[in-house]
């Protein structure tokens, strides 16, 4: 017999996609001498040729038309001690950056300290999709450093874990 169909609600959206495990990232950007910055799941890639990544941001991000602007946009990894910045970067209309330490990646867009790796994007392209846009990224530049031994910051049915404890294959 075939899986019953019914209208989706919300929250029932949220649990079922909360059990695809993801890293978390934050987006990055700085104009007009200011950096700016947003949490994000939703990151992953897209083609090897272009390199071309994507993320989903809600319509209602005050962060990302800013970013539009700027053209460019870095995504930083986090690593699992950084769920504070997770969190901090999540808080709508707050000083994000205060206390965040950061330095500036090649295409000037903000690379915060201790994340676990960096990829420098420019916009390639946007899509809107029901209540978020997609954005598309073309990379410019990468963390060139050796693979880092730290672990990554994971987000799983709602919650922040990392692999801290666990071997890694
Ligand atoms: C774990 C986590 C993941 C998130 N992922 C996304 C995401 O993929 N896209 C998005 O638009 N917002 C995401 N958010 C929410 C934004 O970070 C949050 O709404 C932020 O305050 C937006 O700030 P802004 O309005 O300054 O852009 C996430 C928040 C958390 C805590």
């Amino acid at each position: 017999m075939p899986l019953s169909s019914t209208p989706i609600a919300p929250l029932s959206f949220r649990k079922a996609l909360g059990h695809y495990a993801s890293g978390i990232t934050v987006i990055t950007s700085h104009i007009d001498g200011e950096p700016i910055g947003f949490t994000c799941q939703s990151f992953h890639s897209v083609s090897m040729s272009p390199p071309l990544v994507s993320f989903s941001v809600m319509s209602g991000s005050a962060s990302y038309p800013r970013i539009r602007q700027a053209g460019r946009f870095a995504v930083n990894i986090l690593s699992g001690d950084q769920m504070a910045i997770s969190n901090q970067f999540a808080r709508k209309g707050t000083d994000k950056w205060q206390g965040v330490e950061w330095q500036h990646s090649p295409l000037g867009n903000p690379i915060i300290t201790g994340s676990l790796h960096w990829i420098d994007c420019e916009i390639h392209a946007e899509h809107a999709a029901g209540d978020h846009l997609i954005v598309i990224g073309e990379v410019k530049a990468l963390d060139l450093q050796e693979v880092s031994t730290a672990q990554p910051l994971l987000y799983f049915k709602g919650q922040y874990c990392n692999l801290a404890a666990q071997d890694v294959a």
